[in-house]
């Protein structure tokens, strides 16, 4: 079995215009069944596009998006909605229902395959209510089942959005910034949980961040991107300090990553020829624009 074949996510080529905004630049990426991709970069850099391009949110200008076996754009109607039942999704404002309870929220997760609007519990099977609360139980809420969602926590909502994401039994999950308005705390935990639930289930997933850190020690792989280009792509097992200090110089995500770049690469006996100096250029060139706006 060659890579390609394996590839549940490939896109070639991808270039997505809005107006004289290039939101991604023949951007290409192959990601394997089972594996935890990480895409970094900064704000603009285009993590949500490509995101929105694998479940047809998006159509690309340029180039070619297949997931699951499908050409994507070239779906529609019921074909595109099969689709989107087998890639679960997740949002950085967790985007439930306040007024709904728990597990009204979860249940709705398997409303692509239920007809015509649910009203409370009555219109779901007694089979689906028990996963809905299984699911619950797995994410750790199981006694929230009947609170309003609007009364539970960040983390906890989160928390729920995996369950109704889970009801679709997705092959992928992608996440959307899903710990950006966090508390550390709640960030580890919800992470945590993703990476134990795509163990479990055999997920693949793709999951935009800001933070290098977090990223390094989540993800089986980062997929650096810069004003829409991919400018990094490494697996994170046993990445060497050089190659650490690489990727926060090509896709550091905040001034003071930056700053924290360049004062290691003077202090420490990291060898800057060693590092990759494009990647010290860059670095250099972010904080004379950081510093300059
Ligand atoms: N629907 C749209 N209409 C016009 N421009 C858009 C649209 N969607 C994205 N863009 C632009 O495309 C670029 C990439 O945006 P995108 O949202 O993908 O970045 P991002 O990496 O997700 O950023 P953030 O970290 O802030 O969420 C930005 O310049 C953005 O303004
Ligand atoms: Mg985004």
């Amino acid at each position: 079995m060659n890579a390609a074949s394996d590839s549940l996510i490939r896109l070639d080529g991808v270039t997505k215009t809005f107006g004289s905004t290039t939101a991604l630049k023949d951007a290409s990426l192959q990601v394997a069944r089972g594996e935890i991709v990480v895409l970094l970069g900064l704000s603009g850099s285009g993590k949500s596009t490509l995101l929105r391009h694998l479940d047809g949110l998006e159509v690309p200008t340029a180039g070619s998006v297949q997931v699951l076996g499908e050409q994507v754009p070239a779906l529609k109607g019921r074909a595109l909605r099969a689709l989107r039942s087998r890639v679960g999704f997740i949002f950085q404002q967790f985007e439930l229902v306040p007024s709904l309870t728990v597990l009204e929220n979860v249940l709705t997760g398997s409303l692509s395959t239920v007809r015509g609007p649910r009203l409370g519990l009555w219109g779901y099977s007694r089979a689906a209510k028990l996963r809905a609360l299984e699911h619950l139980d797995r994410v750790g809420l199981l006694d929230r089942a009947y609170q309003r969602s609007d009364t539970l926590s960040g983390g906890q909502q989160q928390r729920v959005a995996i369950a109704r994401a889970l009801m679709q039994k997705p092959d992928i999950l992608l996440a959307d910034e899903p710990v950006a308005s966090l508390d550390p705390e709640s960030s580890d935990q919800v992470m945590a949980l993703i990476r134990e639930i795509a163990a479990d289930e055999g997920l693949t997933v793709v999951c935009s961040l800001h933070q290098v850190d977090l990223a390094i020690s989540w993800a089986d792989r980062i997929v650096g991107l810069r004003h829409g280009e991919v400018v990094l792509d490494t697996p994170t097992t046993a990445l060497t300090k050089a190659e650490v200090m690489e990727i926060y110089g090509r896709v550091a995500t905040s001034t003071a990553e930056i700053r924290a770049v360049q004062v290691e690469l003077t202090e420490t006996a990291v060898d800057v020829a060693q590092v990759d100096r494009e990647a010290a250029v860059a670095a250099s060139a972010a904080v004379s624009r950081a510093s300059v706006s």
